[in-house]
Order: structure tokens, then C-alpha cells, then sequence
């Protein structure tokens, strides 16, 4: 007995030993990692750091210091907690955000942060609940985009948002004193961020609506249409047939009606 269990007890310390290896190296690396972690993070909590106060002077009278959102400003911003990154760096980049009077929708004025601002309040804005984060370039950039796939971004266009924005992206009113933008001078960037937040009153395009292609074909559809070089003759601001048929009459009826008078005035003269 006494000699089985010694032949026993041996490979059992054997496994122990490695167990309490395998234990010490678990140990060891848990206690590295977070080291490392915080090392890397340190430009990431600087930054975090950098926007929080940012966001403190510029955007905590309307949305709270906290970003919780804000009830009794005059103008009341929404809880920021879970809009992302992406939002922040749309609003703002795009000139939104801060917004300066109250209004149906914030206006777009010049720009007031720089980028590495912008950066910062984004990742400030991060850290309060999960969203969208900025997209990288290569999900926006639209270089080696096929002629076939430019089509297929104008299907995509036409029926997720020309209901809004007009056939060709010039934009329209919609209830309330609140407006689709003009598309004509947006960045890729921000057509990208604005599919994956939708401000406003615009839809949210998860890529579960719009895959991460189709948003890059919409993208490069826009693209195309807006560096076509213009056809020739007026194009009225693009708003189609009818805007374009009264233009024709009222110029038209118009210079009929000054004819009649020059005429008549003539005429009268005439006796
Ligand atoms: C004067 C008040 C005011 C200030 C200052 C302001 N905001 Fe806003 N913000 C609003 C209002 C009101 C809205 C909603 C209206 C809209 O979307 O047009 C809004 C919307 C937003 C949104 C969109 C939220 C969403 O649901 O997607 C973001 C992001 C945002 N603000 C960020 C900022 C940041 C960052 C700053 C500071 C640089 C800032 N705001 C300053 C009032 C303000
Ligand atoms: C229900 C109406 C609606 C639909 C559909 C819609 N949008 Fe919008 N879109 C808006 C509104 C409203 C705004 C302005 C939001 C604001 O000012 O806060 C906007 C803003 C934008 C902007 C920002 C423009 C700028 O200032 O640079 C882009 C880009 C955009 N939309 C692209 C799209 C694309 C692409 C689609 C289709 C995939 C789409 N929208 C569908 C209503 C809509």
C-alpha cells in the first residue's frame, strides 16, 4: 500500500508543480498586463482627461457637467451617455455642436475646436456609454470603388434617403422648421458618421440595414455626382421638373405680359 501510494504521490506532485507553475505564470501576467494596459492608455486617459474639461467649459451648460443631459437650460441638450464618438466628431466637425441659440435644429457654423479638441471630446464622450466609435478611412475612403458599385450606391441613395435629401442631395424642408441638409459639400467622414448616428430626425443605418459596402458605395455615389461637371444650361439648384417648369412660365408669362404693355404703351404714344 505504502508503496503504491508513494508511486502515486509522485506523478500528483508532478502535476501539482506545473498546476502551481501554470498558477504562477496566470499570477504574474495579470499582474503585468494592466501594467502595460495603463502604460498605452496613459495618452488615452490624457486625452479622456483633456476632453472631459473641455467638455466642461463648452458643452456641460447645456448637457450637463457629466454629460447627463440638461433640464433647466433654456436650451436643453440630451444625455450624451451611449450617442459614441461618432456623433461627437459629427456634431462638432461638422459645426454643430456647440450650439449658440436656441433653434429647431442646430444651425452649421464655422467650426470652433481643432481636431485634436475634437479627438478629445469625442473620447470623453466615449467612455460614458457604449456607441459608435469614428469610423476609420478605409471604411469611408472610396479610391478603387467600381463603376458598377457608384450604380449601385445610387439605387441605395434613391431609396434610403432621396425621400429626404432629394434625388440629387440638394436637400428639402421637412415638418416642423427642420430641414434634410444639401449633401453637396459633406465629407465623406461625416456621410459615414451621419448614416451610423442619424442626427435629428435622420434614421440610425446599422450595418445590418446598410452593410459597411453599401455605405461606401453611397458614399462614392455622391461622390460622382457631385464632381459631374454640369450638363449645360441653369440647373435651378437641381429641384427638379416642376421647380423648373414654373421658372420656365413665370419667365416665360412674364416677358409675354411686359411685351403686351411695351405695345400698349407704344400705342398710346402712336395718337
Ligand atoms: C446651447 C446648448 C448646447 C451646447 C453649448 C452644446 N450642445 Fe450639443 N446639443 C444641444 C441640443 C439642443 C441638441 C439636440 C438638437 C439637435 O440635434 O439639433 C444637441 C445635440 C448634441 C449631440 C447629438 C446627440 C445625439 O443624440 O446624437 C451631440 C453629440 C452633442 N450635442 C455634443 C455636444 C458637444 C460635444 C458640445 C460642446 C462642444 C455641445 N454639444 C454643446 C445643445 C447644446
Ligand atoms: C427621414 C429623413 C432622412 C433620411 C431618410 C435621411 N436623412 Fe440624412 N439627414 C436628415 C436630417 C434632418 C439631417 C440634419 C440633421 C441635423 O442637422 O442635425 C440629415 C443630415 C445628413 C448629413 C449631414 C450633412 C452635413 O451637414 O454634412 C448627411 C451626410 C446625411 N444626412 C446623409 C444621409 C444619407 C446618406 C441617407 C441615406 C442612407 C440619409 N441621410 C437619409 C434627414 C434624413
Amino acid at each position: 500500500m505504502s508503496f503504491l501510494a508513494a508511486r502515486r504521490r509522485h506523478p500528483a506532485a508532478r502535476a501539482l508543480l506545473l498546476l502551481l507553475a501554470l498558477f504562477v505564470m496566470g499570477a504574474l501576467s495579470t499582474l503585468l498586463a494592466p501594467g502595460q494596459q495603463s502604460s498605452a492608455d496613459t495618452g488615452t486617459s490624457q486625452q479622456v482627461a483633456e476632453g472631459k474639461a473641455l467638455f466642461a467649459v463648452g458643452c456641460g451648460s447645456c448637457h450637463g457637467l457629466n454629460g447627463e443631459g440638461q433640464v433647466t437650460s433654456t436650451i436643453q441638450g440630451p444625455p450624451l451617455a451611449g450617442v459614441g464618438a461618432a456623433s461627437v466628431e459629427f456634431q462638432v466637425g461638422s459645426g454643430r455642436m456647440p450650439m449658440a441659440a436656441p433653434a429647431a435644429q442646430a444651425p452649421v457654423h464655422p467650426v470652433r475646436y481643432s481636431e485634436a479638441e475634437i479627438a478629445a471630446l469625442a473620447a470623453y464622450v466615449a467612455t460614458l456609454g457604449p456607441g459608435p466609435a469614428i469610423p476609420a478611412p478605409e471604411e469611408y475612403n472610396t479610391a478603387g470603388v467600381s463603376q458598377e458599385d457608384i450604380a449601385r450606391g445610387g439605387e441605395l441613395f434613391r431609396t434610403n434617403c432621396s425621400a429626404c435629401h432629394n434625388f440629387e442631395g440638394a436637400g428639402g424642408a421637412l415638418p416642423g422648421g427642420k430641414y434634410a441638409p444639401s449633401l453637396k459639400n459633406s465629407s465623406n467622414l461625416h456621410i459615414y458618421e451621419a448614416m451610423v448616428t442619424g442626427p435629428q430626425q435622420m434614421p440610425v443605418f446599422n450595418d445590418d440595414v446598410l452593410r459597411p459596402e453599401d455605405k461606401k458605395a453611397i458614399i462614392a455615389y455622391l461622390n460622382d455626382l457631385h464632381s459631374r461637371p454640369n450638363q449645360g444650361g441653369l440647373d435651378l439648384g437641381g429641384l427638379g421638373p416642376v421647380s423648373e417648369g414654373l421658372w420656365a412660365w413665370i419667365i416665360g408669362i412674364g416677358g409675354l405680359i411686359a411685351f403686351a404693355v411695351w405695345i400698349a404703351s407704344k400705342g398710346v404714344k402712336a395718337k
